[in-house]
């Protein structure tokens, strides 16, 4: 959630690491700071943005190695002391962070009771001052984060530079991403590719454990117990074009336009016309094991959670196995059941989701086979599964998640699909499935061409304190991201109900100030929902109907009627003019739409 870069070469450190900073800005921020070495170390580092940041580095910040941080506050509330990064006391080693010390306190007694004093309240602080003794007793840079690094409990990404050995940066991971980027005669590292890819797409992820050594003209890596480890290099498509508005006002906005392509992308040379199953390469199963899974189970954080229900219902519709989602964050601390007939899937945008990777990585103890629908080549979750299906949605900038949200369902259709069809699913079902997904991209230009509808009912419900989604089945999880989307970016208070519940306790909120939208897709559960209508609006409630046909005018004051594909991916439809509606609702609110306050884009902490 918090940014690192990392420079060394022949060009000045500074611009390069606020270029990147600049890029890693959207994933959650409250003070930033560069530090670079030339002959000595000199810092400067704020509470606020990038900007402000780049506002105070003077010219004369010259010199080829540097270090760079975003601070989304832990330890310590946001100010101009506690941001990265930290040094030691005598000035000598500087150090930026991502992640929790868990004993931070316990370390700080013991430095400052050998002397150590500290500037700020950060768990990060202590790295700086304990890597300034082990590096007195060290014949490297490298070998003193190790030695003090074996002191400490918790989670870390961290960069470190010496001012006495001018040439290098050493990294080190442990439940916090680090990638290193390799350039002609300099070399990077980052907490994400983002800040990488304006200046080269090779890339090298650390695994946990891991640390790196960087000079100009190359790196070399090291497990925890100093034995050197062989990487394979990467290279990403993810182009420096992609952290760019393109001309549109918010990221969220340009990311939600962008669904026709990012679906296209995700299906791309994935339906099979012959055998009308879909083609998962990266599953790594043959259809014998394929066959063999009598459960499957799906985990997730937050929306990634949401399009793990509409996947599990997919599968059980297709493929007819019983299938489930439950948030990662709970599944990783209740001990769970791991079943070896059972198919567990982990979904991350990012990959770096630590309670999904804690999740995967439990499950992976357990002797579980996990898949990972994952949109971030390389990225931790990724690697840890036993296989999966990448989304080819390109980044995702904005905190919300909408391109990916959708991505992922779509990729759960195909999963349900492959699934199925070594199963009871008949070629012609087959078919059908792989017609309608095919249908998929233009019928969701076709919604987006709604969105002067959206923008004017997102003005007109915004103005509510509270609003209700309801949805029945296929369409709760729907309700559930709609409500989602919409409190995250325009804070105001949202809840999601299965429609059926209604009548069992919220039924007491509904009322003038309380409207609902309703979730009505043309399925066999039609008629029960426009029973909910009713009872909604014989209390007073507004209903915004979100369907396939517009409906009587008592049952609805609003209806935003979308193209209808199969009732199976319905749902994938019907979640995108929530999110225009979120959209609007924000911006009409005047919220920092593409950075939600108290949140961040990718959760790598507890
Ligand atoms: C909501 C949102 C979050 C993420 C969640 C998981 O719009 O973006 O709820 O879905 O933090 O993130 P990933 O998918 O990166 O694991």
């Amino acid at each position: 959630m918090c940014g690192i870069v990392a420079y060394v070469g022949p060009k000045d450190a500074a611009p390069i690491l606020l270029e990147g900073l600049q890029r890693l800005e959207y994933r959650g921020y409250d003070s930033a700071g560069v530090v670079v070495s030339n002959k000595g170390l000199k810092m400067r580092k704020v509470k606020g943005r990038v900007a402000d940041l780049a506002a105070v580095v003077p010219a004369r910040f010259k010199g080829g190695l540097g270090i760079g941080h975003t601070r989304w506050a832990t330890h310590g509330a946001p100010s101009d002391v506690n941001a990265h990064p930290h040094l030691s006391g005598d000035e000598r080693i500087a150090v930026v962070h991502n992640g929790i010390i868990e004993n931070a306190d316990e370390l700080r007694a013991k430095l400052e009771a050998d002397g150590a004093i500290f500037l700020s309240e950060t768990d990060t602080e202590v790295l700086s001052h304990l890597i300034a003794r082990t590096v007195k007793e060290s014949d490297s840079l490298e070998e003193a984060v190790r030695t003090a690094l074996k002191r400490v409990v918790g989670t870390y990404g961290i960069a470190v530079i010496d001012s006495e050995r001018p040439g290098e940066v050493v990294v080190a991971r442990n439940g916090s991403p680090i990638v290193l980027g390799i350039g002609e005669k300099e070399m990077f590292a980052a907490s994400d590719v983002a800040a990488l890819v304006r200046y080269t797409r090779q890339v090298v992820h650390l695994e946990d454990g891991e640390i790196a050594v960087l000079k100009a003209d190359g790196f070399n890596t090291f497990a925890s117990d100093a034995r050197e480890t062989a990487k394979e290099t990467l290279t990403v498509d993810w182009e420096a074009g992609h952290y760019d508005t393109g001309g549109y006002e918010h990221y969220l906005l340009k990311e939600i336009s962008e669904q026709p392509d990012t679906v296209a992308r995700t299906l791309r040379g994935r339906l099979d016309d012959r055998f009308h199953i879909a083609h998962l390469g990266g599953l790594n199963m043959d259809a014998r094991e394929t066959r063999s899974f009598r459960r499957v189970k799906i985990i997730g954080c937050g929306s990634a959670y949401y399009s793990g229900q509409i996947g599990a219902q997919l599968i059980e519709e297709l493929a007819r196995i019983p299938a489930d989602a439950e948030p990662a964050s709970e599944f990783r601390y209740r001990s769970p059941v791991v079943e070896a007939d059972t198919l567990y899937v982990a979904i991350s945008q990012s990959g770096e989701t630590y309670d999904t990777l804690a999740a995967v990585q439990e499950l992976k103890r357990k002797g579980g086979r996990v898949l990972g629908i994952v949109n971030t080549v390389g990225s931790a979750i990724a690697r840890e599964c036993d296989g999966g299906v990448y989304l080819h949605a390109g980044p995702e900038v904005s905190v919300a998640s909408t391109k990916a949200f959708t991505s992922t369902a779509v990729a759960f259709a195909l999963l349900a699909l492959h699934l199925g069809r070594v199963r009871d699913l008949s070629p012609a079902d087959g078919r059908r499935i792989c017609e309608g997904l095919r249908r998929l991209p233009d019928q969701i230009k076709e919604i987006l061409a709604l969105e002067p509808q959206l923008q004017e009912l997102a003005k007109k419900y915004a103005e509510a304190p509270s609003m209700m989604f309801v949805g029945r089945v296929r369409g709760y999880p729907v309700a559930r991201e709609g409500a989602q989307k919409l409190k995250e970016i325009s804070y105001v208070h949202a809840e999601a109900y299965p429609a059926s519940e209604l009548k069992h306790g919220p039924l007491a909120l509904i009322g003038p100030d309380m409207p609902t939208v309703a979730i009505v897709p043309d399925d066999e559960l039609l008629d029960k929902n426009l029973t909910t209508l009713g009872e909604i609006r014989a209390r007073g409630g507004r209903v915004l109907m979100v369907g396939h046909r517009a409906v009587d005018p008592k049952l609805a004051d609003d209806c935003v009627v979308v193209p209808r594909n199969e009732i199976e991916l319905d749902p994938i439809l019907l979640s995108i003019p929530l999110q225009l509606f979120a959209y609007h609702a924000a911006v009409a609110l005047g919220r920092d739409v593409d950075k939600p306050r108290n949140l961040a884009k990718s959760v790598t902490v507890e």
